[in-house]
């Protein structure tokens, strides 16, 4: 999709799964928000540099939580740039301290480099975008670094990976904790305060049934809740169409061995499940290739998401 100006100046560039939707700010001083997977880097400089931006230009960086789908130019942009890159200050102590755990890049095999934060953001500060401005909101459950921004003049809400329209973003209980299904009911709650009348959202298109979206949120939230086996389906779902995002395509004869070699797939197969994970893996695949989600050629595996 083509950049779209959503305040002056200020563009969406949606993109897909594998990378989450961004954000530029075209001016003397531009500012980034998310930089995509680091992969697909390539392409997301091409896309920033279409609305007339230097890379090495940028004066700033706003990262709404530090997973790979969202931090992947921040390295080689602030490399080349100098900027200043501001996140909650838990996602800023992840990156002081190198945390790739907490950022679930190792836990999930994910490709991401740590770069330099050199602001720390707390719920209710005021960042300024150009002439836009914006009051930043802590939403942890998705991701315990997890922001949103708010601009009240307009009721735009950047939702990041806290808001999607149909679907919830994964829930990780091994690395957030069993209350994690919690905090972002928590978040959501907090969101439901605002008056929205658009929202901007990590993964999909723009949306304007806020109300409609947190309901369908929380309702799944709701189902988590009362059955916990779904936290670990849709864990198991999300996590696999991403590595297969990762890698592009996989062998299938080999796909079920690699998948029960990464810790993600067995514990949670094992948290969930009894640990049976052949069942589980031909009930996934089986529902994928049943929805066309994932489909078969020449003895491998690939998925029709888009990257
Ligand atoms: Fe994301």
């Amino acid at each position: 999709m083509a950049p779209l100006e959503i305040m002056n100046d200020l563009f969406f560039i949606e993109r897909g799964y594998l990378n989450g939707n961004h954000f530029v700010y075209r001016s003397e001083d531009p500012v980034l928000i998310d930089t995509g997977y680091i992969s697909d880097f390539d392409l997301t400089a091409d896309l920033i540099r279409s609305l007339g931006v230097s890379i090495t230009d940028v004066q700033l960086i706003i990262t709404t939580h530090c997973h790979s789908d969202h931090v992947g130019g921040n390295k080689i942009i602030q490399e080349q740039s100098g900027c200043d890159i501001a996140l909650h200050r838990f996602g800023k102590h992840f990156m002081d301290t190198k945390d790739d755990w907490a950022t679930w890049w190792k836990y999930f095999g994910q490709e991401a480099d740590f770069f330099g934060p050199t602001k720390a953001l707390e719920d209710s500060d005021i960042i300024s975008i150009g002439p836009h401005k914006f009051e930043i909101m802590h939403t942890p459950g998705h991701a315990s670094d997890g922001i949103v921004l708010y601009n009240r003049k307009e009721k735009l809400l950047i939702s990041s990976d806290t808001l999607w329209e149909y679907d919830l973003a994964a829930i990780n209980t091994r690395v957030e904790g069993t209350t994690a299904v919690y905090s972002l009911d928590e978040s959501l709650e907090k969101l439901a305060t605002l008056p929205v009348s658009i929202v901007y959202p990590g993964h999909g298109k723009p949306f304007k049934d806020f109300k409609g979206a947190l309901k369908r949120s929380r309702k799944k939230i709701a189902g988590y809740l009362s059955n916990r086996e779904e936290v670990g389906n849709d864990l198991l779902k999300k996590i696999t169409i991403y590595t297969l995002l990762l890698k592009r395509s996989v062998p299938e004869a080999s796909f079920f061995e690699m998948l029960t070699r990464a810790n993600w797939f067995r514990e949670t197969v094992d948290l969930y499940f009894d640990g049976d994970y052949g069942r589980k893996y031909k009930e996934l695949i089986g529902g994928f290739i049943n929805r066309g989600v994932i489909k078969q050629e020449g003895g491998k595996l690939y998925t029709t998401v888009k990257p």
